[in-house]
């Protein structure tokens, strides 16, 4: 936690597979960004080919999907859920700031982009609970677990709040 902003916090979002393959990974970005939230990771797993840009794509394994969704072994959508996750790359972010995982919920949407408000991602994007673009922490304590899964700590990376004074 930052002594000067009790309330600044870290969450993990991802652009699904779905996401990046329809080409929302920049509208996405650029939501969080533009609302004063500031990308904190820099992970550079995959380089992919012709395009020689440094991205944040990884394509997650079966394991790390397992692990990340473990507490919804038991549902009856839990091997689609995992098909979907593991058939393409993953767009794998942390972003920080205050409130950022509830608020972050909230830019993304419902669960169901049917039931989601205009206005939101999966409101504006997605009709398919199980094709809904995008998924954000549902609390501080799964974020750290999240973000502890997805990437190593260094690469993860903090603003001072001096980058931040035109926000807070
Ligand atoms: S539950 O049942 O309340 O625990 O589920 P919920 O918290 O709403 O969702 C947990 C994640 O499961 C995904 N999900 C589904 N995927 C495919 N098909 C169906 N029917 C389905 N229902 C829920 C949902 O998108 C959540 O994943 P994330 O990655 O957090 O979006």
């Amino acid at each position: 936690r930052n002594m000067a902003d009790p309330r600044a916090e870290r969450t993990f979002l991802a652009v699904k597979p779905d996401g990046v393959q329809r080409g929302l990974v920049g509208e996405i970005i650029s939501r969080f960004e533009k609302r004063g939230y500031k990308l904190g990771s820099r992970q550079i797993r995959l380089v992919v080919e012709p395009v020689k840009i440094l991205i944040f794509f990884l394509q997650p394994s079966k394991d790390l999907l397992h692990n990340h969704y473990a507490e919804l072994s038991s549902k009856p959508f839990f091997p689609g859920l995992i098909e979907y996750m593991s058939s393409g790359p993953v767009f794998a972010m942390v972003w920080e700031g205050t409130d950022v995982v509830s608020v972050g919920r909230k830019m993304l949407g419902a669960t169901n982009p049917r039931e989601s408000p205009i206005g939101t991602i999966r409101g504006d994007f997605a009709i398919d609970v199980g094709r809904n673009i995008c998924h954000g922490s549902d609390s501080v304590g799964t974020a750290e677990r999240e973000i502890a899964l997805w990437f190593t700590p260094d690469e993860v990376v903090s603003y001072g709040l001096a980058q931040k004074k035109w926000i807070y």
